[in-house]
């Protein structure tokens, strides 16, 4: 365990190793069936959207990456020993402000019900909509929702 703050960054594609060992650490929405591999990575960071690591002594704890095209979150993840220190709310408000910024109405992402990630997205304002379909939940964030959100913080 480390006592640094995490320093938030944008993601490059010699981060994308260290980014996918965090994504195979977590212990809930764990990647079962689909194989992610680096050209994935690199199409979602470089042609589609934006990422983003969070570091700490020099290794990657953390890591976001939204899809500008779409709207669609496509990777938050935060190592199972950095949870719950406000590190996956930095991530998220920092790919969500970009996403907005990139003129996008409205967010949306999949993620399991019964998780941290589905309180953890409730908390940060984003609405569970139609049922739970192949056990994935969706959410969406509609850009007045984020407004009304950051005004109640
Ligand atoms: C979901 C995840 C990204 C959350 O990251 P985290 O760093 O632990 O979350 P944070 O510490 O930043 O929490 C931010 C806020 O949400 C709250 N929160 C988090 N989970 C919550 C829950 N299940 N219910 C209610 N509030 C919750 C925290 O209390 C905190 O509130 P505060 O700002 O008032 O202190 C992380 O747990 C994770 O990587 N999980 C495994 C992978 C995963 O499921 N990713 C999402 C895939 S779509």
């Amino acid at each position: 365990m480390t006592s640094a703050t995490p320093h938030i960054r944008v993601a490059e594609r010699r981060d994308i190793a260290a980014m996918h060992v965090v994504r195979l650490a977590v212990r809930e929405n764990r990647l079962v069936s689909a194989v992610i591999g680096p050209a994935d990575y690199e199409r979602e960071m470089e042609l589609t959207g934006r990422g983003w690591v969070a570091e700490s002594d020099g290794a990657i704890v953390g890591f976001a990456v939204g899809n500008a095209r779409t709207g669609n979150i496509w990777a938050l993840f935060v190592a199972p020993e950095h949870e719950r220190s406000g590190l996956g709310r930095r991530l998220h408000d920092v790919m969500v402000e970009w996403l907005f910024s990139s003129g996008l109405e409205r967010l949306h992402l999949t993620t399991a019900p019964a998780t941290r990630a589905f309180g953890f997205y409730v908390k940060a304002g984003w609405t569970p909509v139609d049922a739970v379909v192949r056990g994935e939940q969706r959410f969406e964030l509609a850009r007045s929702d984020r407004r009304s959100e950051l005004g109640a913080r």
